[in-house]
């Protein structure tokens, strides 16, 4: 997310600037890929009520260090965490800090490995203990709106298929779409062209081609889509405090289709399953 929407309508017409990568960088992508989704499985069992952020923040950079990946997000623009911790109404870039999670919370946890040069970005929601219906309703959207995102990558359409997939099975499940912030290009940089909105229309936007690396990172609220950004500069929250929920992929465009380098090898990136016990 993290790319801020630019204002410009040219500034999703770069194509010329968009990296293609070869199989060399995909096999790169698939070990940062994976071991961010590792990272987000082994958070499964470790995330439950009583537990601080500041726990998880210092369990996955021990679990980066030790693996010799580096964190992205560690000192990204001033930033000071390895992971974003997003709670219930906080829509992205949560920051960790030592209050307990609490029963009936959601959790959105986004991790960026730098492995070998190559980024492996992704996030998942963590259901604190029993949840309440209409944020576990929330989360199979928002999970749902990912996939769905996912599957309308091909090369040959384009970044406006993916918004458009997104945004019209959020809102015909009465949900609504985050404009502030956006998918982006990744490989050897963080955040890169192009900007990959949640949002759109059908052939609209940047051709995708075989080669192109983005996240798909939908945020999606119960209430309505505004968001303010808090006097810290990073907590962004629903400006009427609905819930919001929010799931990543890195993926690359394949001949066919898509790659997505950050699933679980454990069919634990789906909520429900990624249950607190
Ligand atoms: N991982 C976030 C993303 O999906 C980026 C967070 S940037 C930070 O792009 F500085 F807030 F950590
Ligand atoms: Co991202
Ligand atoms: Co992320």
């Amino acid at each position: 997310m993290t790319s801020f929407v630019q204002a410009s309508p040219t500034a999703t017409r770069k194509s010329g600037e968009i990296k293609l990568h070869g199989p060399e960088a995909f096999a790169g992508m698939r070990r940062a890929g994976r071991l961010a989704a590792e990272a987000l499985d082994l958070l499964v069992d470790f995330v439950k009520p009583g537990l601080s952020t500041a726990a998880i923040d210092r369990f996955v950079l021990d679990f980066a260090l030790a693996r010799e990946a580096y964190p992205a997000t560690l000192l990204y623009r001033g930033y000071r965490y390895s992971v974003c911790t997003s709670i219930n109404h906080v829509v992205c870039h949560g920051m960790p800090n030592e209050k307990p999670l609490r029963e009936g919370d959601i959790v959105n946890i986004d991790l960026t490995f730098v492995l070998d040069g190559w980024h492996g970005d992704s996030s998942r929601m963590y259901p604190i203990g029993t949840i309440g219906r209409r944020a576990e309703r929330l989360l199979e959207v928002t999970h749902e709106a990912l996939m769905r995102g996912i599957a309308a990558v091909r090369p040959g359409g384009t970044t406006g298929d993916i918004g458009q997939a997104i945004q019209d099975y959020a809102e015909a499940e009465r949900c609504s779409v985050v404009r502030d912030f956006c998918g982006h290009g990744l490989g050897r940089l963080f955040h890169d062209e192009p900007n990959i909105l949640h949002y759109g229309r059908r052939g609209e936007g940047v051709p995708l081609k075989p080669g192109m690396f983005f996240t798909i990172e939908p945020m999606i609220n119960l209430g309505r889509p505004q968001v303010k950004v808090l006097s810290d500069g990073w907590t962004a929250v629903t400006r009427d405090r609905s819930l919001s929920a929010q799931y990543e992929h890195s993926v690359g465009v394949t001949e066919t289709g898509v790659e997505v380098f950050t699933m679980s090898a454990r069919g634990l990136d789906r909520p429900g399953l990624a249950k607190a016990a």
